[in-house]
């Protein structure tokens, strides 16, 4: 696949078919984010595959939780507020919900849960190129996800169940929910132009180029 269609169209999926992932898929998802920049080549990364039921259900209901603190924080004005137009960020966040309801009630049918773990990660920098890596193999495997945080609220319970060594140093980044996708890709057009979002030499000075629309515009591969 062209790097620019994987860019562009890694849309977040969270309605996905029940299907399995083969094991070599997993293989090749994780073997490109290996590859990932991390600061020293310390490598202080673990991805824990859950596909367990049992695991994976217990797992839903904690997700359930998590979910309501974070719609309550929400609600609470506690979260973080958009950097733009707050209507059409209402807009944005009512389809995240209809999508993420539709993603806890089907918690259980998602194929394969990857929780990534990390020492001492740069406040995320040290990780996330290689949670990026991997939802753009998964993407070149026709299998869509989502990064989800949310569990973060019970990181400690999260970690017990999964048996992680937390006296070594190690921390959950994130939860990435990975399928075969039910919807199609296409390109993230609702995000805000380059020129809105950049400067030159100055914060605030034009940036110099104005970019109208999505500067890849090919037809996704599905
Ligand atoms: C650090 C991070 C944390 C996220 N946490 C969640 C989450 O807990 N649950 C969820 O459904 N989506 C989560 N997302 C996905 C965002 O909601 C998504 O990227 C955003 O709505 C844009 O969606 P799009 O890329 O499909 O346009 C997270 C994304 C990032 C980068």
């Amino acid at each position: 696949m062209d790097v620019h269609e994987a860019l562009y169209t890694t849309r977040m999926m969270r309605r996905m078919h029940e299907d399995p992932i083969p094991l070599e898929a997993q293989a090749r998802i994780l073997d490109a984010a290996i590859r990932a920049p991390n600061g020293g080549n310390t490598q202080r990364w673990h991805f824990l595959a859950v596909d367990d039921p049992k695991t994976k259900a217990q797992l839903a209901e904690v997700y359930r939780l998590c979910r309501a603190r974070e719609y309550a924080d929400i609600a609470a004005g506690g979260l973080a507020k958009p950097a733009h137009d707050p209507v059409a960020h209402a807009e944005t966040m009512r389809k995240i919900k209809d999508s993420g309801d539709y993603f806890t009630e089907h918690f259980t049918d998602i194929p394969l849960l990857l929780f990534v773990f990390a020492i001492d990660d740069h406040g995320g920098a040290n990780i996330y190129p290689a949670i990026w890596s991997a939802l753009l193999a998964a993407r070149a495997e026709g299998i869509g996800g989502v990064i989800t945080t949310v569990l973060r609220y019970e990181a400690e319970q999260v970690m017990e169940l999964l048996e992680v060594p937390v006296e070594a140093g190690w921390n959950m980044t994130a939860m990435l929910a990975l399928g075969y996708p039910r919807g199609r890709w296409g390109v993230a057009a609702n995000r805000r132009p380059v020129q809105e979002v950049s400067s030159r030499n100055r914060w605030g000075q034009d940036f110099g180029v104005t970019v109208d629309e999505p500067l890849w515009n090919g037809v996704p591969e599905n």
